[in-house]
């Protein structure tokens, strides 16, 4: 009987192990997305089916403003984790401040955007485009305008 118990008690306390590596895992690997409310800011012809590459909110001094509010917390709720509290990267992922910058850097930034980064079947960057939309990523960019560094 005793033999059955500390089994059992084994098996419990393999669970729970077992649970915290999940909740560990869900807290830094699995990204939960959330959601921008781009509505303030111009459509994009072709909407998620197409992406352009070129941020289309730069040229309007007005609309530039207002993507930049909304790519800074749309930043801090979905890229922050990996890329770093104000695009100050603590080594996890890339540094964002030294893409390149302005039309330069945009099609590259936007295809990690939308697709993430998967190399050998293992993903370094989850895709966001699908889940945030293409608005939400030039939004992002027009915010990482300001962090830029050389
Ligand atoms: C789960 C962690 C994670 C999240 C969340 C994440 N990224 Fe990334 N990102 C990475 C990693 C890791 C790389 C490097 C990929 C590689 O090495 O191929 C990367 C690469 C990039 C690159 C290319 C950088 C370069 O210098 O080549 C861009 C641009 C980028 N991410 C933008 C974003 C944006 C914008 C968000 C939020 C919408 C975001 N990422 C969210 C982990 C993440």
């Amino acid at each position: 009987m005793a033999y059955r118990g500390s089994r059992l008690v084994f098996a419990a306390s393999v669970l729970v192990a077992a649970g915290s590596i999940g909740a560990n895992l869900l807290a830094h690997g699995n990204v939960v997305p959330q959601a921008v409310d781009t509505s303030a800011l111009p459509d994009i012809v072709g909407g998620n089916d197409t992406y352009v590459i070129k941020n289309p909110y730069r040229a309007d001094a007005k609309v530039y403003a207002i993507a930049q509010k909304i790519g800074e917390s749309a930043y801090g709720q979905n890229c922050a984790r990996c890329h770093g509290l104000e695009a100050i990267s603590g080594g996890i992922a890339p540094d964002l401040r030294y893409l390149d910058k302005g039309e330069d850097g945009d099609e590259w930034y936007i295809q990690r955007y939308h697709k993430g980064s998967v190399r050998d079947g293992k993903v370094y960057m989850p895709a966001m485009g699908d889940v945030l939309g293409q608005k939400a990523g030039w939004a992002i960019r027009s915010w990482l305008d300001t962090k830029h560094e050389e």
